[in-house]
């Protein structure tokens, strides 16, 4: 029934133009929500006060309150794998009890998270050696969940990194390892196989292919590997030395883990106090999301302005623009943690998706980005609901400048998105400029910008840890509800498994040990290419 309303109310609106909704003086105050000093501002989208009550109304009614609970409280709402999500356990600092089939998980997590502490410390200090010495370079092995967060958070706490240098290596194509390897000292390396399953072949594959480049110069290699997984079978098989191995459970999902041991690499990077400040900062976002209204809720906002503009207004994507260079991996981040998570086409209950699923989402910092694609954005036929992030202050003062040329440009977009500029405008301007007749209305509509185009906000004081690990569990939450709304289990991934297999199996025909039966023209002709090609 809300679906109807919330459709009926854009066809209602959709011709309006946002900027005359600023007519009411009281517009960005009562269409913004504050959490501490973090302000998300969504006046400049085409919701007004019905369709926020009716948004709000959606939430409500799709159980947003209660499933909100379920998860906080381990139950195991990750219906389609029999699992409770709990990746907030990592970071309830707080130690309340959370119970997963009548064990309170907490003592185990805060163990682990001593060790991985004590760990860190002991690279960071000097104190853990590898063959040739102190630690000067950390590898880490993973890829998705076991390398997103951690990529983004090292370049994101860049100000905060006082420990060895980190390498991430994700990618199966063998150019990866071997850059990263490239001039690095295996004597005083260490690496981190960082795996939940500790089964994905390209971080496997990548590991051996380490252990072998260290095997060469270094006694004992798996002295200088750690390992982060959840599991612990495979990681002893492995040879790693049970005191470096940092275990979690399977109610950690992959693109949820780097509040935990997925989270080492950040933690070596930038100390165990810092990285206590980003769990810090995770759980009091946590805490808003459970005790504040659904009007005044941050994730729930994001996710209400999320669900109008693609489920209602037909918005297929959205871009993510933090004007925060340190920000350079949010997008890809994002990403995953977004379309692996509400990319569904199936509800909970096993029925078709009856709405479109979660969006495209796609981005570039600005102001790079305004060089490269903001002219579709600007003026191209699809229009595109633009996420804005920036930060009040830089961590650079000497440069304070520059920090106040890039706030302006980040307003300067939402500005110009929302304004546009008229025919009459860029006529006036083209007319100073001496055109006239044909030309002049020709060279005109070149420069008209339509305008009247969506974009939210979000402000934040300072990228520390702690409003790192704020803005990490708001967007995490943000999904959640989205996925709550649209009836998605938002914890599996059953669509990665299919392309896994195919490539197990292609494997042989490649390397042409099978003549690839069974397949189909396209993907033989590829393989003959291909082999042709590399002799
Ligand atoms: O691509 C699927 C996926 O399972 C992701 O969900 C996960 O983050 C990634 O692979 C890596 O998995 P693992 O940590 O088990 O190596």
């Amino acid at each position: 029934m809300t679906w109807k309303t919330l459709h009926d109310l854009h066809a209602a609106t959709k011709d309006r133009h946002i900027l005359s909704l600023f007519e009411d003086p009281a517009r960005a105050e009562a269409f913004s929500a504050r959490f501490g000093d973090m302000l998300f501002d969504f006046s400049k989208t085409n919701i007004d006060a019905q369709t926020l009550e009716a948004l709000v109304s959606l939430a409500r009614e799709a159980g947003v309150e209660e499933r909100r609970t379920a998860m906080f409280t381990g139950e195991k709402i990750n219906e389609t794998e029999g699992r409770a999500v709990l990746h907030t356990a990592l970071r309830n600092l707080d130690e309340r009890p959370i119970f997963v089939d009548g064990e309170n998980v907490m003592p185990k997590v805060m163990e682990t998270l001593e060790r991985m502490g004590h760990f860190a410390e002991a690279v960071r200090s000097g104190q853990f050696k590898g063959q040739g010495g102190a630690i000067t370079d950390v590898v880490n092995i993973g890829i998705g969940g076991s390398d997103l967060g951690p990529v983004m958070g090292t370049l994101a706490l860049a100000p905060y990194h006082d420990g060895p240098r980190l390498h991430y290596v994700s990618n199966v194509d063998g150019a990866h390892i071997a850059d990263v390897l490239k001039g690095l000292n295996p004597e005083t390396t260490l690496v981190l196989v960082a795996s939940k399953t500790f089964t994905t072949i390209e971080t496997m594959t990548n590991a051996d292919t380490a252990k072998a480049w260290m095997g060469k110069v270094v006694k004992d290699p798996a002295a200088q590997f750690a390992a982060l997984s959840s599991n612990l079978e495979k990681t002893g098989a492995y040879g790693i030395d049970p005191e470096r191995v940092f275990g979690f459970e399977d109610w950690v999902g992959g693109r949820y883990s780097m509040w935990g041991p997925i989270g080492l690499p950040l933690m070596i990077a930038i100390g165990a106090e810092n990285f206590r400040a980003f769990l810090a900062g995770g759980l009091a976002m946590d805490k808003h999301f459970c005790e504040a209204p659904l009007q005044e809720n941050l994730p729930v906002l994001l996710a209400l302005v999320g669900i109008w503009h693609n489920q209602i207004c037909g918005h297929a994507t959205r871009a993510v623009l933090p004007y925060e260079q340190r920000l350079l991996r949010l997008p890809a981040y994002l990403q995953q943690l977004e379309m692996e998570s509400n990319g569904k086409r199936v509800s909970m209950d096993g029925k078709d998706l009856e709405r479109n699923s979660g969006p495209v989402v796609w981005g570039e910092p600005g102001t790079n980005g305004q060089h490269a694609f903001y002219q579709l954005i600007h003026q191209g036929t699809r229009v595109i609901p633009c996420e804005f992030m920036v930060g009040a202050e830089g961590h650079e003062p000497e440069l304070a400048h520059q920090h106040r040329l890039l706030v302006a440009n980040c307003l300067a977009q939402s500005e110009a998105l929302l304004r546009g500029r008229s025919l009459e405008e860029a006529t006036e301007i083209m007319a100073k400029k001496g055109l006239e007749g044909e030309e002049l209305e020709r060279q005109a509509r070149h420069r008209v910008f339509p305008g009247n185009r969506p974009s939210t906000t979000l402000v934040y004081p300072k990228l520390t840890p702690e409003v790192f690990g704020q803005i990490i569990a708001l967007y995490e939450h943000r999904v959640f509800v989205e996925g709550v709304i649209l009836g998605i289990n938002s914890f599996d991934q059953w669509g990665v498994e299919l392309g896994k297999e195919l490539a197990l199996a292609l494997e042989p025909v490649v390397t042409g040990e099978s003549d690839g039966a069974g397949k189909d023209g396209s993907t033989l002709g590829l393989v003959r290419h291909i082999r042709a090609l590399a002799g």
